[in-house]
């Protein structure tokens, strides 16, 4: 990669190539008012993105306002967005500027676009069409200068198959689409995150903590569907209930600790004729199964057996035969550094 790593806005901790393409678009893409629409899975940092730009452009100065398009009813959204006149309509005892023209000059971040309706879509297009705002009620509009971006964790262009979402909205959002890859796509980034996280915690706290190797191991090899965002809650809450200013394996909740990842899923081995041999995947699988049961029970056998419905003994034939294979081992605290310590 040619970029360096001083070239990451300071926002956001990571250094994987996925990221350095990103953070590459967030600069380019700052210097102009073009559209932009970032998707991605929820917690990837798609507000990050949005907030950068809008940093790093020449709009910093003036405001940046977030609202998310799903917390509100239609009715709601529409006067939070454009305002509203004092009677407006029942309950609009006074008259109430929208966001829009509270953003004037700066960016305005709508989020989960997806979920808006579609009616409200369309004035939303005409908003962004005509550069100009009309609040519930008026028989004016207002002209406005605001750059818009939005997100979501949709696939808009499905939404657009499906009747849910304009058509034409759509390709004016996506001027610049930036797309955002989740935590486990990036994997290298999680040891980053969580000691980013830590520190922050371990200040806010005052508790200063340390995490151990084999409790990374775990981090890293989970899936993170809630991404980033998973992974700032998950340290907070480890930070919280330490006691001893150490993460070990033993603070790693157990949902996070028991998953197999994908690719610790058995992939059937082909011989050289392409053929597959069933033996040789059962064995294999099993002996996986194997792993992950010392790994739950930190290599405690009798624990492990129980946990696998087969008698200690019959265990223990097994491991002394797959030790003999020797190539089933593929984690990297094998079962033999599970038994060792
Ligand atoms: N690369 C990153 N570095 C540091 N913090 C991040 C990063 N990505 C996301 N976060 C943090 O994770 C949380 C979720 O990010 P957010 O931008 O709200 O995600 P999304 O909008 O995609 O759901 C926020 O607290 C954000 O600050
Ligand atoms: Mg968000």
């Amino acid at each position: 990669m040619s970029m360096s790593s001083t070239n990451i806005p300071s926002l956001f901790v990571g250094d994987h190539p996925l990221m350095q393409k990103i953070y590459g678009m967030v600069r380019r893409v700052a210097n102009s008012d073009a559209t932009v629409l970032i998707t991605g899975e929820s917690g990837t940092g798609k507000e990050l993105v949005a907030r950068s730009i809008h940093n790093l452009g020449s709009r910093a100065s003036q405001p940046f306002v977030p609202i998310n398009c799903a917390a509100l009813p239609e009715d709601l959204l529409e006067s939070e967005l454009f305002g509203h006149t004092r009677g407006a309509f029942s309950g609009a005892v006074s008259s109430r500027v929208g966001m829009f023209l509270f953003a004037d000059g700066g960016t305005i971040f709508l989020d989960e676009i997806g979920e808006m309706a579609v009616s409200l879509q369309a004035k939303l297009l005409r908003v962004l069409q005509n550069r100009e705002v009309r609040p519930v009620g008026a028989d004016r509009s207002t002209a406005i200068n605001v750059r818009v971006i939005t997100a979501t964790n949709k696939d808009l262009a499905r939404e657009v198959e499906k009747g849910t979402f304009r058509e034409d909205l759509f390709y004016r959002l996506q001027v610049i689409p930036i797309h955002l890859p989740p935590l486990r796509a990036r994997r290298s980034d999680i040891p980053l995150l969580v000691r980013h996280f830590l520190e922050k915690n371990s200040q806010k706290y005052s508790s200063p903590l340390e995490i151990s190797d084999e409790a990374m191991v775990y981090l890293w090899e989970y899936d993170w569907p809630g991404n980033v965002r998973e992974v700032e809650n998950l340290i907070e809450r480890m930070v919280v209930l330490s006691d001893n200013g150490r993460i070990g394996p033993e603070d790693i909740p157990s949902h996070v600790r028991s998953f197999i990842s994908e690719k610790k899923l058995p992939h059937p081995p082909l011989n050289d004729d392409g053929e597959v041999n069933l033996r040789e995947v059962l064995e294999q699988f099993e002996g996986r199964l194997i792993d992950e049961a010392l790994r739950r029970t930190n290599g405690n056998r009798t624990a492990a057996a129980h946990m696998l419905g087969l008698k200690r003994t019959t265990l223990v034939a097994k491991l002394r035969r797959k030790k003999n294979f020797g190539t089933l081992m593929s984690s990297p605290e094998s079962t033999n550094d599970i038994l060792a310590s």
